[in-house]
């Protein structure tokens, strides 16, 4: 299959936008002569992928949190090729991503009232409801299962196509199964170039980790994979106790069936380190004796014919960055052919349980190395 890559920045700029133009309608903004909230040029560069998409196509965009394997979620056949591209198991069900709230309400059965809560609160933006579903969405597309995942991306570009294609887009990440999810046009067209009808490149995106994912079907909410709507989030909106899935932590039987695959991982091996104590002034993630522990790791591994990367998460000038860049240097990893990748453990702070979450699976571990 010839894969259609569809640059939305140039093709903005070559409709004679500004720079600036092209800024702001990829932030939302509306353009001149626009009733619909997309820029006539938007709707022109889209133009293919909303064909794809209402014929049965397969289409990747940018969302706020990472790119998307986009096909129409109502197509049993469309959800199939989904699973084949990226070679995933078809137990594993997809996210349905919507523009409106009343799509939700047309394809779920007894819509709890936090459901609209948390919408309110957070949609758009990078959170995911799984709630119990009608007959409207297939069991191709949720993976067999009486729920399904819902959400409600920001990225204008998945908005635009959302609401251009009029279709309900069943997304995973864009990434082959195993491999960390996209946070950039490249990355995408890595793992998907000749498996898809198209790419839009929308640039790299803002978040960089997966949504929150959390289920609203039992008497308590849960979180199934933590992101950048946390626990404490949650709670404030919905006025009670949110569960984390205890699944997430033990790795046994996780309630968000993807969660059990070994992902994110890079090819080499991935160790994470963590001070035992600080002395006073220190930061326990950059303890001079995780220098010296990375030191004496890598001056070891090279000795013996390996080659080592190391990743120092303590230059990141937030706990946000590390997120947006932390899939690009899992891939960097591979890129570079590392064998072994030695990496601070992150400060971090809110992100906490969505960044620790991602690294530890990386590793293919529980819990950091202490020295
Ligand atoms: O940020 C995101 O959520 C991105 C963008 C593209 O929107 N999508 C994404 O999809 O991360 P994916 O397929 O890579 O991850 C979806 C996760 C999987 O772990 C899957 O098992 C879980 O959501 N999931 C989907 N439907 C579910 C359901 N009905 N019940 C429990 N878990 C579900
Ligand atoms: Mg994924």
């Amino acid at each position: 299959m010839n894969t259609l890559y569809i640059d939305v920045n140039e093709y903005l700029i070559n409709d004679r936008l500004s720079r600036d133009e092209v800024s702001s309608a990829l932030s939302g903004d509306k353009l001149p002569n626009d009733e619909a909230g997309t820029s006539s040029a938007l709707r022109h560069a889209l133009a293919p992928a909303v064909s794809a998409l209402r014929n049965g196509g397969l289409c990747a965009f940018p969302t706020e949190t990472v790119y998307g394997l986009g096909g129409d979620a109502k197509d049993p056949e469309a959800s199939k090729k989904i699973y084949a591209a990226k070679g995933r198991p078809s137990d594993n069900p997809l996210i349905v991503h919507i523009y409106d709230f009343s799509q939700m309400e047309e394809i779920a059965e007894d819509l709890p009232e936090a459901a609209k809560k948390l919408s309110d609160a957070f949609w758009p933006g990078p959170l995911t409801m799984v709630v119990r579903k009608n007959g409207v969405i297939p069991h191709e597309t949720t993976g067999g299962l009486d729920t399904v995942a819902v959400r409600m991306p920001s990225h204008p570009i998945a908005a635009a196509l959302l609401k251009e294609s009029n279709v309900m887009i069943a997304a995973p990440s864009a990434n082959l199964s195993g491999r960390p999810s996209p946070t950039e046009a490249a990355h995408v067209k890595e793992d998907m170039d000749g498996r898809i009808d198209c790419i839009i490149d929308g640039g790299p995106v803002q978040i960089g980790l997966e949504s929150t994912i959390v289920d609203l079907t039992g008497d308590v909410p849960m979180i199934l994979r933590p992101g950048y709507v946390t626990k404490e989030d949650l709670e404030r909106v919905l006025g009670c106790d949110v569960l984390t899935d205890p699944g997430l932590k033990t790795g046994e039987r996780p309630k968000a069936p993807g969660m059990k695959y070994r992902h994110y991982a890079p090819k080499g091996e991935l160790l994470v380190f963590e001070a035992n104590h600080a002395n006073r002034g220190e930061r326990l993630s950059v303890s001079p004796r995780i220098a010296e522990e990375i030191e004496k790791r890598k001056a070891e591994a090279e000795a013996s014919g390996l080659k080592v990367k190391v990743i120092k998460f303590s230059e990141y000038e937030s706990e946000e960055a590390i997120a947006a860049d932390l899939y690009r240097l899992l891939r960097e990893c591979d890129d570079e052919g590392a064998d072994l990748i030695l990496a601070e453990k992150p400060k971090t702070d809110r992100l906490t349980d969505a960044i620790m979450n991602r690294l530890l699976k990386a590793a293919g571990v529980k819990e950091c190395i202490r020295v």
